[in-house]
């Protein structure tokens, strides 16, 4: 099939998943504590330096312009959400610069998408099928957020970081209709955006299980 035909198809089988995820989700299980604001926006610093990194890595392993700035740009937008959220806890009363998201090392689907070596794949999973998976949290966390009365934050969400992240899964859009134009690439591509549905579907379930947590914001 032609690479426009591949991606309306993935598109679709991505939004049957993301479907399921809704209404009660999240990608993270490690929120210590209440189940609040701040809890949350200190579980999305996680995220966001997380999409940071990956999105920096990727972007000196290519050497396709146009897939390099991509990348970059994703790295600076995810470096200012993690700069903003920062700031807005600061707000909220927690002082993020005292505070080190990675300290447990890089979670499960950080792995599985730095293990991943070929270009499609990447744009398959970190950017058309993550960042689709965000803005599906991300309206449950404005939601969140409108429910405990924190207007300040909905609207960072609403205004900023949900468009952002809606950017990311465009940029994925148009590098995938230049990418995935053959058979075999179309394969490779469907397993990894396939493997990190899955990968969210399965924390999310152990969120849940473990600590009854869902609306986390997602990248
Ligand atoms: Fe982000
Ligand atoms: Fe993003």
């Amino acid at each position: 099939m032609t690479a426009a035909e591949f991606v309306a198809q993935l598109d679709e089988t991505n939004q049957a998943v993301l479907r399921r995820l809704e209404p009660e989700s999240t990608l993270k299980p490690e929120v210590a504590g209440a189940l609040n604001v701040t809890n949350l926006l200190k579980v999305a610093l996680k995220n966001e330096i997380e999409a940071t990194e990956i999105a920096a890595r990727w972007l000196v392993a290519t050497t396709d312009v146009e897939v390099k700035m991509a990348f970059a740009r994703q790295a600076g937008d995810e470096a200012k959400h993690y700069r903003m959220i920062g700031d807005r806890l600061g707000e909220l009363g927690f002082d993020a610069r005292s505070f080190d998201p990675l300290a447990q090392g890089f979670g499960p689907l950080f792995k599985y998408l730095d293990s991943l070596e070929t270009t499609v794949e990447r744009v398959a999973a970190g950017q058309f099928t993550r960042e689709a998976i965000a803005v599906v949290k991300n309206r449950q966390f404005i939601e969140f957020c409108d429910r405990a009365g924190d207007r300040p934050t909905a609207t960072l969400y609403r205004e900023v970081i949900e468009p952002d992240e809606r950017f990311h899964h465009q940029l994925g859009r148009s590098l995938l209709l230049k990418l995935a134009t053959t058979a075999e690439l179309q394969e490779t591509a469907r397993r990894a955006a396939a493997r990190t549905l899955a990968l969210a579907e399965e924390l999310q379930g152990a969120a849940l299980r473990t600590a009854g947590i869902h609306h986390a914001p997602g990248c």
